[in-house]
């Protein structure tokens, strides 16, 4: 690289990653209020937060969202993670490194202790369990072992067949030497719900008493093509509750459908009144039941779709028309000008629910309607998870353009036990934060109190220790104070202080040092008033308390 390229590249200007950004100050501020709003609410419903890892193995996601869904397939940040072992990787070194040299005389042994030597390598590392083999590398793995014990035995004469034998099972033995990975896939989080269910199991929290009400907040990550209020890195708020089904407990009789009703319409409540006391405006509850996987409920239901869009395929996109084999559900969700005729025309999934997914559906209506939430009924709302059954939910806001879904959710009984749990039954949600803030902002109702409440204008030296004071007493009294760090003559001072917002300015010169009496100067209206030390923080709290 030539100087001045070197240089160029030096004074190359980092931007944050497309579909990432920072949130700045003032709109964090806006963002902690509605983090702290969550929390709030949420403790009211007996929910308890939970902080789970920002990546897991990515067969976690795949098992649980599914591996043919588009989060899954297309969106995921997935790596391998290779653990750091300079001996293993030694050893694997000293294997590659002979081979050329194994036909010349004398070093088929060295090879044959270095092979040796990486296989019990590998064992150390596998029992002390600093690595774990996953499926494919346990077979390469196992393919090694098998030519290596087929070499050992091979005759000790230098024929031609035999020698080619050996040259062949040590090409393959190096190959796969070369090839084996111990690392693991990992993926960064492109939703919580598999987590919080890995988390169920892990910690054993069907002891708990159930259910067991959980929330979270924090980044998710998915390949999106980035647009207003959709992200790489985006935030989420989101609520499960599971609850653990004892082998007593009769399965889907009226008694439990309708207790899940109730569970789920009260999620749905606290999902409302957390929107209402955070100032979301215009926001739209829709909500439907997909059924359950059972012949005489979804599953039928999809076989009548995949019929029906069978007929006249060319109509469709073509997304759609590969979704036909893949997912029939899923063409319902399509926002193609195009195929909105034809979807039209499809049959609708509530005339084809089972008994008790009807009894369920109808129960959740009725459940809503006694705590006075508004829904709109959506046939199409069939969601971008594989882990649903029976209902599903969605809510859209104002002000957000084509990326209007603030909140996706649903049920999800029998996900824990496909990652290996006991039976067990799941609800929960997740609110996109980044799109609710948005939204906060178009209608107004972004605002937060900005600026310091007072900044201290000092001049001198003894005045400076009484400042030090007076800012260390103000910030206990919860007041946020600007204490400017170099002495600034007065009118300076005050035009810092507006900048900054203050609402006042604690003027502190020599004559208030030697009077005992502190200038308050509120800077809205320039009137100015002289307080004695102790009676400055009773007069700020008051009107801190009148204007709040
Ligand atoms: P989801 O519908 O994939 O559901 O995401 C929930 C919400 O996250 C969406 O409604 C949207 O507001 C927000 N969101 C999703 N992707 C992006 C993005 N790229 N940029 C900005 N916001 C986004 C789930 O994630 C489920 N885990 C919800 C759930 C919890 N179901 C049951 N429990």
């Amino acid at each position: 690289m030539s100087d001045a390229t070197a240089k160029k590249e030096q004074r190359r200007k980092f931007q944050a990653i497309r579909g990432t950004r920072d949130l700045l100050p003032p709109e964090t501020a806006l963002w902690n209020r509605v983090e702290q709003t969550v929390h709030e609410v949420f403790t009211t419903f007996g929910f308890g937060e939970i902080r789970v890892p920002i990546f897991e193995t990515t067969d976690l996601f795949a098992r649980a969202v599914g591996g043919e869904t588009d989060i899954v397939s297309k969106e995921m940040y997935a790596f391998l993670d290779q653990p750091d072992l300079s001996d293993l990787e030694n050893a694997r070194n000293a294997v590659k490194e002979l081979n050329p040299g194994i036909t010349a005389a004398g070093k088929q042994e060295l090879f044959e202790l270095y092979v040796s030597n990486f296989i019990s390598e590998i064992h150390k590392h596998v029992t002390a369990q600093d690595i774990n083999l996953p499926r494919r590398a346990q077979s390469d793995f196992d393919t090694i072992q098998d030519r290596f014990r087929d070499l050992l035995t091979l005759p000790d004469t230098k024929d031609e067949d035999t020698n080619n034998k050996r040259r062949h099972l040590t090409f393959e033995i190096v190959i796969k030497v070369d090839l084996l990975r111990f690392g693991e896939s990992i993926s960064l989080r492109p939703e919580a719900t598999a987590s919080v269910c890995r988390a169920y199991i892990e910690h054993n929290m069907l002891q708990l008493p159930q259910p067991v009400k959980l929330f979270y907040t924090g980044p998710m990550f998915r390949r999106e093509r980035p647009q207003k209020g959709r992200y790489r890195q985006f935030y989420q708020i989101g609520a499960e509750v599971l609850e653990g089904t004892r082998p007593e407990v009769v399965k889907d009789s009226p008694k439990e459908l309708s207790k899940d009703a109730v569970i789920d319409a009260e999620v749905i409540e606290m999902l409302m009144t957390f929107f209402d006391k955070v100032g979301l405006q215009g926001a739209t509850l829709y909500i439907n039941s997909i059924g359950h996987n059972a012949e005489n409920c979804r599953r039928g239901y999809v076989e009548l779709l995949r019929a029906e869009l069978q007929k006249e395929p060319e109509r469709l996109g073509e997304d759609s028309q590969r979704r036909i084999d893949t997912n029939p559900l899923r063409v319902l969700d399509s926002k193609l000008e195009s195929e909105q005729a034809i979807i039209a025309t499809l049959p609708h999934i509530a005339d084809h629910l089972c008994d008790e997914c009807k009894t369920h559906y109808a129960a959740v209506k009725r459940q809503l309607e006694l705590r006075g939430v508004l829904y709109q009924e959506n046939w199409r709302l069939v969601r971008g998870l594989d882990y649903y059954m029976r209902t599903t939910f969605e809510i859209t806001a104002p002000g957000l353009g084509s990326q209007n879904a603030v909140c996706g959710g649903g049920r999800y009984d029998g996900l824990v036990e496909l990652l290996g749990g006991p039976p067990t039954k799941g609800i929960g949600f997740a609110i996109g934060e980044d799109r609710l803030i948005l939204s906060l902002q178009e209608s107004g109702k972004g605002q937060t109190q900005q600026g310091r409440d007072v900044y201290i204008a000092w001049m001198g030296e003894r005045a400076y220790a009484a400042a030090i004071r007076a800012a260390r007493d103000l910030r206990s009294a919860g007041f946020s104070v600007e204490l400017p760090p170099v002495e600034q003559k007065f009118g300076k001072a005050l035009s810092q202080a507006d900048k900054l917002g203050a609402k006042y300015a604690l003027i502190l010169g020599d004559n208030e040092v030697s009077e005992a009496l502190w200038t308050l100067k509120t800077l809205s209206t320039g009137e100015q008033e002289k307080f004695p030390e102790p009676e400055l923080i009773d007069f700020l709290r008051q009107q801190k308390n009148v204007s709040s």
